[in-house]
């Protein structure tokens, strides 16, 4: 193993305690339940309730921390009521996600007045990482906070709530050589997000991310490729989302790239689809954007972030390139995979962005025809350079800036979805939704567009979840796309 130390476990997310007990689990005769014993405590089957906020990289690590407490007896559930222990993963990119886990964060002090020592809450993830000492002085009713880096110490800190420890916040960050992390799905679906690089060294100056995510650091492709053929063989994933804040980075402290990444994932049988995010376009390197053409497996959707489309917003930002870079680039990309969909976020309101600047974004949207875009008012944050920057522009400009953008963006995007309409995808099925009284499957394609779709009319009570299908388009709004069921595939599609 690369990176052990001291003869401990080596973990991705921090390293566990040498002098905290190890889980041990049996079966109680009499009650013929599981129990756990860490040292002297006993854990019996308890309940964690988790709310998590943020980006994908929050929600993964919220999978790996209810593994670990699976391994603490713990099982989730969707009732906050029924809970032993609330954990919140939290987000503090804008300040909405922020205030809304600070008003659920003060709802809780009713819940742990009427349960007392029965409930447990503690606080992880972004705001715990930068705020997480003030959040255990300032509410009574929290026991424990802890960082984006300490995630695979969970036990061993719910072990010290238990075993009736002072509050506590750990906020350290993992030092060890390497970052290797073995993937943890707990979930039974055949899509897993794979994480293959944390952190952020890009300091865009309105961005809080490498202040909470700390330093790049990039697993090996060996063991990624390794992880990943695990995962294929013997829990059944069959499409992976490789994630990091900023993945075009990957692997550059071992020479090794994303774009080799990807080429190595593509032989590993029974892997049908690989997709990628998030991309920082100063990394885009033209052999990444070779692969696009060439890597069967890889999704035909980028989602490529651009923020701005003035240059000098651009550079108050430190994006490091310009949007003649940026619309070169897709013309490229779309060069080298014509099929290719991309997408994109945007910041609006950056301080003092004039009238012109902002126009420049829009004129962007005309010419890079985006098929979707997230798209945000610019929020001051702690710690970053922007939030020191003087800013004249007030929140109604913001607002209406914003408003107006995302109109003008539908219209684009109406346009670039009707040519969906009579196209054939194949997508994995991943759910029902009503729409209008009816119930409908739904899946996303290979481009990342969801389509919803009736079953066949003589076959309504098939059940389609989980499978390959072939759907052709009928209509295709800005915002909904609807399809008509030709085939199923059914559960695996077993490319080579
Ligand atoms: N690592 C990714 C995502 C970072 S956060 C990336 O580099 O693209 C996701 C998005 O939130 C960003 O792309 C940006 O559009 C937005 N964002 C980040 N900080 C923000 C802020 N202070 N105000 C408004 N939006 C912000
Ligand atoms: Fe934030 Fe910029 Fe890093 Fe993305 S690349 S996480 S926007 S600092
Ligand atoms: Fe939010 Fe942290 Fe992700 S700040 S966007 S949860 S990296």
């Amino acid at each position: 193993m690369q990176n052990q130390v001291d003869g401990h476990t080596p973990t991705g997310l921090g390293l566990r305690s040498p002098e905290i007990p190890k889980e041990r689990s049996f079966i109680d005769p009499d009650s013929g339940e599981k129990i756990v014993k860490m040292g002297e405590l006993t854990f019996p089957p308890r309940k964690v309730w988790m709310k998590t906020y943020g980006c994908q990289m929050n929600y993964h690590d919220t999978q790996r921390i209810l593994s670990h407490l699976s391994e603490l007896n713990f099982s989730a559930t969707d009732e906050v009521e029924d809970a032993d222990m609330v954990l919140f993963n939290t987000c503090a990119v804008r300040d909405l996600a922020n205030q809304k886990f600070y008003s659920h964060l003060g709802e809780l002090k009713h819940l742990k007045k009427k349960k007392g020592e029965n409930l447990v809450v503690g606080v992880g993830g972004c705001v715990a990482q930068t705020e997480g000492k003030d959040l255990v002085k300032k509410y009574e009713h929290l026991d424990f906070a802890f960082g984006t880096d300490v995630i695979d110490q969970i036990n061993d800190m719910v072990f010290r709530v238990y075993a009736g420890d002072d509050k506590f916040s750990i906020n350290s960050w993992d030092r060890s050589n390497d970052f290797s992390i073995e993937t943890k799905v707990v979930h039974g679906t055949p899509q897993a997000f794979i994480n293959i690089i944390k952190g952020c060294n890009k300091y865009c100056t309105y961005c809080i991310v490498p202040y909470t995510r700390g330093k790049e650091r990039s697993r090996r492709i060996d063991e990624i490729v390794r992880d990943v053929a695990r995962l294929v063989e013997y829990q059944g994933i069959q499409e992976v989302m490789l994630l990091g804040q900023n993945v075009n980075s990957f692997g550059k402290e071992h020479d090794e790239s994303l774009a080799e990444l990807i080429m190595a994932l593509g032989p590993i049988k029974g892997l049908e689809l690989i997709r990628y995010t998030t991309s920082h376009p100063y990394d885009m390197s033209d052999d990444l954007i070779e692969v696009h053409g060439k890597a069967k497996k890889l999704s035909n959707h980028l989602h490529l972030p651009v923020q701005s489309g003035s240059a000098s917003v651009l550079q108050r930002m430190n994006r490091q390139y310009t949007p003649e870079h940026y619309l070169g680039l897709l013309e490229k990309l779309r060069k080298s995979n014509p099929e290719i969909v991309l997408s994109t976020d945007i910041i609006v309101g950056f301080p003092n962005e004039t009238q012109e600047e902002y126009q420049k974004t829009l004129d962007l949207l005309d010419a890079a025809q985006f098929d979707f875009i997230y798209s945000y008012a610019y929020s001051p944050r702690k710690y970053t350079r922007s939030a020191r920057m003087e800013d004249f522009l007030t929140d109604d400009i913001r607002g209406e800036r914003l408003r107006y953008l995302q109109k003008y963006q539908l219209g684009i995007q109406e346009k670039i979805r009707a040519k969906m309409v009579g196209k054939t995808f194949r997508v994995l099925v991943d759910g029902q939704s009503k729409m209008k009284g009816q119930t409908k499957w739904k899946g996303r394609t290979n481009c990342n567009r969801i389509i919803h779709f009736l079953p066949p009319e003589d076959q309504s009570e098939l059940d389609l979840q989980w499978n390959w299908v072939d759907l052709k388009v009928t209509s295709a709004t800005a915002l909904s796309c609807q399809g008509e069921f030709l085939q199923t595939y059914g559960k695996r599609l077993n490319t080579l």
